[in-house]
Order: C-alpha cells, then structure tokens, then sequence
C-alpha cells in the first residue's frame, strides 16, 4: 500500500516563483495514494492560477476566507478538521513569520490556527530572506511548536544568488512528509541516547575552551529517532537550538557533566549515539579569579589534562552496554582515522565525516559522512542534516537490531 494511501492532504501554496513545483507536487502526492485539497495566498496566485491546481487536484482551490460561496461548500474550519496534515510549499519567509506570530489574517494562516494536524513547511525564498536572524529565530519558534522543516535545499537561485533557500524537488518534499507523518516505527520500544553539541570547559569565571559544534547534527539525529518510535534521551551540550518534538532533554555544560549524564542514561538504553562535539582536553586548575595579563602571564598560561572520553567509557562497559555508534570529525584521511577510532574506543559503528569540507560538518546545515562498521563503509552522500539523520537512523536501526 502507498504510504500516503487514505491520507487528506491539504496544500498551502503561498507566494514564491517555485509554486510552479507544486503543480508536480500535487501528482507526487496523489502517486503516492493522498487526496489533495489545494488552498492558494493571493501572492501564490500571481505565480500560478488557481485553475492549474484544480484541474491537478480534482478539487475546487480555496482562495478566500471571506468568500460566502466557498464557506457555503466547505468552511474554513471544515477544511482544517479534513487535514490529516498541512502542508506549506513554497512556504515563504512571509508566510513562516505570520504563523511564527500566530496570525489568522488570511485563509491559509487560518487553517494552521484553527488545524491540530501536523504542519509541514517546504521553506523558499532568497538566500539573505533565509538567513536573516528573523526568519531564522522564525525558524526556532516554528521547531518548537512540533512544526516539521523539510529543506530549504542550497544552491543557485532564481534571483541569480547562490545559498541556502531552494524549494527541495517536490519528490523528496513527498518523502520527507511521509517521514513527518507516517516513519516507520524501525525504533519502536527501543530507548536511544544521543549526544550533541560542543562541551565548555572553564578557564576562569569569564573564559572557557570549547568548539564550534552547533548540535545540529546531534538534534536532527534525535528528531529522526523519535520519529522511527524510540523513547529518546538527547543530552546537549551549549546550544542555542529547539527541543524536538517527543524528547527528553538533559542539558550540560562540561564533560564531566556530559559524562555524569551518559552515564546515568546508558543505564537503561538500547542504543547509545555519540554525536557531540567533547573537548578533549581541560585547565589542569580553573582558576578562581579572571587570569590577568599583568601578572607576569607571559607564556605557558595553561597547562591542559585529558578528559575522559565518553563514548569509550560507554562501549567499555561489561555490563549494561548498548549499542554504540560514534562519530569521526576528520580533516584527512578520514575513512583510515575513524576505523583507528572505531577499534581504539571499542564501537560497533563510526560515522565519519570530513570536516574540512565547508559545505558540511561544524555549523552547517548540511553534511556528508561515512558509515562504517566490521562489514564494511557505507558512504551517504552530502544532504540537510536533517535528511542524513533520517538516513543515519534507518542504517543504525537495521544494523543494530537487525531481528526487529
Ligand atoms: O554540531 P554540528 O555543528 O551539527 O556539527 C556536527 C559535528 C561535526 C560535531 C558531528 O557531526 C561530529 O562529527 N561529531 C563528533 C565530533 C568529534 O568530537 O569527533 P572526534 O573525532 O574528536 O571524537 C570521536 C568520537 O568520540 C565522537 O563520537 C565524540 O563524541 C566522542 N568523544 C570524543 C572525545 C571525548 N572526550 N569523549 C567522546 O565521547
């Protein structure tokens, strides 16, 4: 059976030169076994007319919250009672700040309001549009309202820019809602830890060592696992990102915190993946005042010991162990460096990733990597880490446990 069989789809349209991919997005979808309702903004229908949807999707497009003769055959409310899931493509940035705000000032962002069905957006609109800190703080809200981010996917633009902000192609948009509303339930009873984001270690009451890790990779990695049915602990070190939907979040700061937390949730899980960005090394003392520069600290001001390494203690363990899946960040010779790591810490799978490549690794929306295990590599092409995470989870699930 398709997996969107049965399903009601509603289609939000709203202004943007990529609503002409939505024409194809409407048959995508009704390929795939959906019945689609299609509601246009006016900015949308400046792109596209409305009769090419309804001829698309066999059904009247709505277009007006104010029309007597609309609501007469199917009222707003009505149609946001018949979702089964919304979804917004192109969403555009205008669009996403209107239900960040939650507005009702016109039919589209007044079915969001007035629909409890899961909200899906396909984000488009021009590179600085996608970047700007509004429509990125737009971006936190709308996460953490459970609202579902497919894309944007990054790349040349219709404005002649280059960078983040593309409509993704109407099939992986159909892919990415199935996984929104209908995963498969591959982690179903199964209890996953995740680590994510840099740790901190302190110099003295003002400074402190850390990295450039975003947790990006790590939070998509526990959305995806809640998604395929897990019951998922995220342990994060300092970020400033939304808590996916349906996970339990332990918030640290250093490594010995990190540690502390792992510990006390490798306890009682199943599966342990290691995505964090850990310090390798912290001030032998922490000093109690700020260090001056006056004070003869010429050179030498440091003096560095080792952390303890969190996901080797975890494999190490000879009772209660999971499955433990860490990560590689290298910048040469990477496949080699991340096998060493996958024999030296004892893991059952590395997921290496070049971290020199700039499209991807720290901070990124973006990621490449390896998969790698005693049977072999698996390489995943560069994709959202949003993307790659889903794509992590099903090869971790399959491999792990395999009879499930
Ligand atoms: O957070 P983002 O901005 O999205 O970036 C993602 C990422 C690049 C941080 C992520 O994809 C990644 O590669 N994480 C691992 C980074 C790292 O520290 O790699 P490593 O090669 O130094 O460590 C190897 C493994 O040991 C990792 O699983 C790490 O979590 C773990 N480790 C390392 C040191 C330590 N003291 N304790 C650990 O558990």
């Amino acid at each position: 059976m398709s997996s969107l069989a049965h399903k009601r789809i509603l289609l939000g349209v709203s202004g943007g030169i990529a609503a002409y991919k939505s024409a194809d997005l409407v048959r995508r979808l009704q390929d795939r076994g959906a019945t689609v309702r299609v509601v246009m903004t006016a900015g949308a229908q400046e792109f596209v007319k409305p009769l090419t949807f309804q001829a698309l999707s066999g059904n009247p497009v709505h277009t007006d919250l104010l029309d007597p003769a609309a609501e007469a055959a199917m009222g707003h409310i009505e149609l946001a009672k018949w979702a089964d899931a919304i979804l917004i493509a192109p969403a555009s940035a205008s669009v996403m700040a209107r239900l960040a705000a939650g507005m009702a000032d016109d039919l589209l962002s007044t079915l969001c309001l007035a629909s409890e069905a899961p909200l899906v957006l396909a984000p488009a609109m021009n590179q600085a549009m996608w970047l700007h800190p509004a429509t990125q703080a737009n971006t936190q809200t709308l996460l953490s309202r459970n609202v579902t981010l497919l894309g944007p996917d990054a790349g040349s633009q219709a404005c002649g820019d280059v960078g983040p902000g593309r409509m993704l192609e109407p099939l992986d948009i159909v892919e990415g809602l199935i996984d929104a509303i209908a995963p498969e339930q591959m982690l179903e009873g199964k209890k996953v830890t995740i680590t994510a984001g840099p740790t901190r270690e302190a110099l003295d009451p003002v400074r402190y060592l850390s990295n450039h890790s975003s947790g990006k990779m790590g939070f998509a990695i526990a959305a995806a696992a809640a998604r395929a049915g897990a019951e998922v602990t995220l342990i994060a070190g300092p970020v400033r990102l939304a808590t996916p939907a349906g996970v339990h979040r332990v918030d640290v700061v250093s490594t010995d915190e990190m540690l502390a937390a792992a510990e006390q949730a490798a306890d009682d899980c199943d599966l342990f993946i290691a995505a964090a960005a850990v310090v390798d090394f912290r001030p032998k003392v922490v000093a109690d005042q700020k260090i001056k520069k006056e004070d003869g600290n010429d050179s030498d001001v440091l003096s560095l010991v080792k952390n303890p390494d969190i996901v080797a203690t975890i494999a190490g363990r000879t009772s209660k162990r999971p499955f433990v899946v860490g990560f590689a960040a290298e910048t040469e010779k990477v496949a080699e460096h991340a096998k060493g790591k996958l024999a030296r810490k004892n893991l059952d799978m590395i997921v290496a990733n070049d971290v020199s490549d700039p499209e991807g690794g720290f901070n990124s929306d973006r990621n490449q990597v390896v998969v790698i295990d005693r049977d072999g590599e698996q390489p995943l092409p560069a994709a959202l880490k949003t993307e790659l995470a889903t794509q992590l989870v099903a090869l971790i699930a399959a491999r792990a446990f395999p009879d499930t």
